[in-house]
């Protein structure tokens, strides 16, 4: 309630101001959080692993620097992704990188890894309590002279903390990033990830975050290369550099990565194709314009075992996962199915 009155006062800030105080604010309120109320046993997911109480995650970006991940458990969501954290701290885009809009219900934003560094972020992670399932999203410094390397450093310090490790090779937001989904390249980045955790005391998780704007040949080289390199999952999707005709908001043509609502339709698609390829192989974690259980719904319809977002908590407050997850419980027994993993992929 605090949280949901300083959010509302909040929305009339730019949009990144709010987001630092939004983080402030769960930081110093954390402990007087009241907890959401347990799960529905139908909502669990086994996946990676790892028990998901729910398959409602918070995606990466909103808890940069893995400074509030206990604080959004608590709000309710069933696992967060901290990141993405690279080697080295760095600033990111100059501001303003941030924008609503509303009349979209979307966002575009051009942070550029704007994030503490890997040293900060791995204090952080020991500190904490480890009483829900925290992801750690790696990517390369803008200025990294071998970007596979970077990776490299990043899950070597960062892997033995987390519940699991997304490696972000689609943000749009860092020049040539996106070319690491290409099929040498991405060959070998799974191959030196591998070869790293195989030296590791315990097998963290290992998933791929792709972009949505891919074509069917692109599609078809990831799913061969992450299927031969063993990892254990898909993030589907991060954000897109397509600007659909229909936006109307007079920051729709700022350049950066657009979600929100917009999203939906070519993110789901895009998890859909993926799941035709890779079947029961491969987690695929659904992410892109979800806010509402029949969002979600549709994801795990589409092949998602569990699903994120960010974007709809910039518009509704922070009773939405509470409202996502009694809506896809719904759904779910509207349709016969006796819990999440029944429902994916069909
Ligand atoms: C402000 C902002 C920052 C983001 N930063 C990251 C990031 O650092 N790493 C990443 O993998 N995705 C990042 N994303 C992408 C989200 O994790 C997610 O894939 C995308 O926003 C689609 O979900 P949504 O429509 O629910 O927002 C960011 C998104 C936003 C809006």
């Amino acid at each position: 309630m605090i949280l949901d009155a300083a959010a509302s006062v909040l929305r009339l800030f730019p949009a990144e101001t709010a987001h630092s105080a939004t983080i402030r604010l769960s930081q110093a309120f954390s402990p007087l959080l009241p907890r959401a109320r347990p799960d529905d046993s139908r909502l669990a997911v086994r996946a990676l692993g790892l028990n998901f109480p729910n398959p409602i995650g918070l995606a990466a970006g909103f808890d940069k620097n893995a400074q509030v991940p206990d604080a959004m458990l608590r709000f309710g969501f069933g696992f967060v992704e901290c990141g993405t954290v690279t080697p080295r701290p760095q600033a990111g885009n100059p501001r303003p990188r941030l924008f609503r809009l509303a009349e979209d219900r979307a966002v575009i934003n051009r942070m550029g890894f704007n994030n503490d560094g890997m040293e900060a972020v791995a204090r952080r992670l020991v500190a904490r309590r480890r009483n829900g399932i925290c992801g750690i999203n790696i990517g390369a410094n803008k200025d990294a002279l071998d970007r596979i390397e970077d990776y490299r450093l990043a899950f070597a310090r960062l892997a033995p903390l987390a519940d699991y490790v997304a490696v972000n090779v689609s943000s749009p937001n860092t020049p040539g990033l996106r070319g690491l989904q290409d099929r040498g390249e991405l060959t070998r980045l799974l191959e030196t990830l591998g070869a790293t955790r195989a030296q590791l005391p315990t097998a963290v998780p290992l998933l791929l975050k792709i972009a949505p704007d891919l074509d069917a040949h692109a599609l078809d080289d990831i799913a061969e290369v992450a299927l031969a390199a063993g990892i254990e999952g898909l993030i589907v999707s991060n954000t897109t550099i397509a600007r659909p005709p229909s936006l109307k908001s007079r920051h729709a043509s700022e350049a950066g990565g657009l979600s929100g609502a917009p999203l939906f339709e070519p993110s789901t698609r895009i998890l859909r194709e993926m799941y035709a390829r890779t079947g029961a192989k491969l987690i695929l974690i659904g992410v892109g314009g979800v806010a509402s259980g029949s969002d979600a719904y549709a994801k795990i319809r589409a092949g998602a075992s569990l699903v994120q977002l960010y974007s709809a908590l910039a518009f509704e407050g922070s009773g939405l996962v509470g409202r996502i997850k009694q809506e896809l419980l719904a759904c779910l027994v509207r349709d016969g199915f006796a819990n999440v993993g029944d429902a994916v992929g069909k």
